[in-house]
């Protein structure tokens, strides 16, 4: 890829990106390794995708890496997913502040452990005037749970109904203060939203594709972001001209 070609889809890509990060499992399983293996090399891949988001001009990052659906996985396989985000938060985290990247979370922080919680919240605090690209990791994540929060805390402010409206509940979700995503890619081969960003994505542009998470490059995301520039955006509207 050269220069110009990223410089000319930069300025095109999607302000704010998210991706559904699927196809560890297999992709540990077609090497003839455990699971943990694959959302191992899954966690270092972020930091790929991470450096060539920023080189594409993406300004939000939102990562899905623990669902709430997926507290059913076996016990061993949620703590390996616990234990890589608190690793991760340790061992990345000076660097990412270094680097100007400004972390979020969007999802509950019921049923994570004090320590993590703890580093998650440090992790928030420490980067939270960062401008450089937002890494928002979906974190004990469900859309629909997100929607259920934001009603109850509207309820809780005694809101008006007649005040409720799209841009109050969405002050009221996880990712108050970013823009709605504009591309939401998944790997792994799957055709679902699986419950990601079920609010926000409205109007978001889709890309699937059967590579497996690990191995989700810079050239594949280079591709999506070509296929998304190339989509015809309506919002719902008649093109007009
Ligand atoms: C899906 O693969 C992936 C996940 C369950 C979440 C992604 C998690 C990571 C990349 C690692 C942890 C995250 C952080 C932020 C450190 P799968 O197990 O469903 O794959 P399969 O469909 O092939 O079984």
């Amino acid at each position: 890829m050269s220069q110009d070609d990223t410089m000319d889809h930069a300025a095109r890509a999607p302000v704010h990106l998210g991706i559904i990060m699927d196809g560890n499992g297999r992709w540990a399983q077609q090497r003839g390794q455990p699971r943990f293996m694959g959302h191992r090399a899954g966690t270092t891949n972020i930091r790929r995708v991470l450096e060539a988001s920023v080189t594409f001009g993406i300004k939000v990052l939102t990562i899905y890496a623990f669902s709430t659906e997926n507290w059913a996985r076996p016990p061993a396989e949620v703590r390996t997913l616990m234990q890589l985000l608190s690793r991760s938060l340790n061992d990345q985290m000076g660097e990412l502040h270094a680097n100007g990247v400004q972390i979020r979370h969007s999802g509950s922080l019921v049923g994570i452990s004090d320590t993590l919680r703890r580093q998650i919240l440090a992790a928030l605090e420490l980067t939270r005037h960062n401008t450089r690209i937002v890494l928002n990791v979906a974190f004990n994540y469900g859309g629909r749970a997100e929607i259920i929060d934001a009603v109850q805390r509207l309820m809780a402010d005694h809101v008006p109904p007649d005040q409720v409206s799209e841009d109050l509940l969405g002050d009221y979700l996880y990712t108050h203060g970013l823009p709605d995503p504009d591309l939401i890619i998944r790997t792994g081969g799957e055709y679902r939203l699986s419950n990601f960003l079920i609010w926000q994505a409205a109007y978001a542009e889709y890309y699937a594709t059967p590579t497996y998470w690990p191995d989700f490059d810079e050239g594949e995301l280079y591709r999506a972001i070509v296929t998304y520039s190339e989509r015809d955006r309506r919002f719902g509207k008649v093109k007009v001209g």
